[in-house]
């Protein structure tokens, strides 16, 4: 079978289509011929050397795939061969096949494509468990999504507007007409303005209930401040480090330092809470994930989870599609196809 090896820390020419056995299915396990897998931020910091959580090089990546069951082990539920489903798999999903754990495996929705389906895991699971889970938003309540044009910003807009909260969104400004269609109510331009003065105007000085914040570094800080009595930040990624080579590496360094402390005397008189998320991390909780996992697929036939795919590249095309992701052009998600 082929994949896509991130052969060592660099650019985009470190990504290689390589030849590489079959996997067969460990205890437990069933073997996926991948018919699209998802391309997430992750995948970029991890080529960039800048992504603790990868596997070490040279790795094939991929946390999420839509396919067919072409293999299961034997203490597994034979039905399930021929089946299309959807999985979240713990990196090697940018592969024509991959072996996965059943209890990691979902029915595909017949509503959905296959490059649609593996848009689902990451991004609708990171934004279920930031504004439902972890950041209780409510009906009337307030959101801030950061990065709103992107995988996990477009799958909270979806979120917020089915819990019945107003949504603010930061995104580059060629993506704000796009993300009023898809349902934002307040796009803010953050490339050539200061956003938390906007912000502030927009809630009569008040804030919002909810910040999500996958930037990170001094950022965060920023993104505390736009929270009002009883508002919550939720902190999930470290896109500012972003960069190729020694750049990234100081920029890691940077935001690192520039990190805020959170004095739990401060939170208490401001009434405000903060918390951070991270899906590699929730591996040994399968059963929390899949009832998430649950509530978002029953979303695609009720009509309000709509995972809109951008642009699907072939694994040749791998470089291509991080390229277009660091470059800003995505809206929504990128997916690969074998
Ligand atoms: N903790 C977790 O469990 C978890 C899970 C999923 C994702 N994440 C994090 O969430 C963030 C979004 O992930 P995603 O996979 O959905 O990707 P994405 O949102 O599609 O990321 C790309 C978008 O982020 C914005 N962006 C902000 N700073 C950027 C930078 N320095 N370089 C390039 N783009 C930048 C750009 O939008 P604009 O044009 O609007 O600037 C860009 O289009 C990432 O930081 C990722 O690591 C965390």
């Amino acid at each position: 079978m082929r994949q896509i090896v991130t052969t060592a820390n660099g650019g985009v020419g470190v990504l290689k289509v390589q030849e590489a056995p079959d996997p067969t299915p460990a205890k437990g396990e069933v073997v996926v011929n991948v018919k699209a897998a998802g391309l997430n931020f992750a995948d970029i910091l991890a080529r960039q050397g800048l992504y603790p959580d990868g596997p070490k090089k040279p790795c094939v990546m991929g946390y999420e795939v839509a396919g067919v069951v072409a293999a299961a082990a034997d203490d597994v539920d034979r039905e399930l061969i021929g089946k299309a489903v959807v999985a979240m798999t713990r990196f090697r999903g940018q592969a024509e096949k991959v072996a996965v754990a059943a209890n990691q495996l979902f029915a595909k929705p017949e509503l959905l494509g296959f490059e649609a389906a593996a848009a689902i895991p990451v991004n609708y699971l990171t934004a279920y468990a930031l504004l439902k889970v972890m950041g209780s938003l409510d009906a009337g309540e307030s959101v801030l999504i950061h990065n709103a044009g992107g995988g996990v910003g477009l799958a909270a807009i979806e979120i917020a507007k089915k819990i019945g909260a107003t949504t603010y969104g930061t995104a580059s400004p060629g993506k704000h007409e796009f993300l009023r269609e898809r349902g934002l109510d307040h796009a803010i331009d953050y490339r050539n303005q200061d956003w938390l003065p906007v912000l502030k105007q927009l809630t009569d000085g008040r804030g919002v209930d909810l910040v999500i914040d996958p930037i990170g570094g001094s950022h965060w800080k920023k993104s505390y401040a736009a929270l009002r009595h009883t508002g919550r930040l939720g902190m999930f990624g470290v896109s500012a480090a972003s960069a190729n080579g020694l750049r990234g590496k100081l920029k890691l360094i940077k935001a690192a330092a520039q990190m805020p402390r959170f004095h739990p005397i401060g939170l208490l008189n401001k009434n405000r809470g903060v918390f951070g998320l991270n899906l590699g991390h929730l591996w040994h909780e399968p059963e929390k994930v899949a009832t998430w996992m649950q509530a978002i697929l029953a979303g695609v036939s009720e009509g309000w989870v709509r995972p809109y795919v951008d642009k699907a590249f072939s694994f040749a095309q791998a470089g291509e599609a991080h390229s277009y992701l660091e470059a800003r052009k995505n809206i929504g998600k990128v997916v690969l196809v074998p």
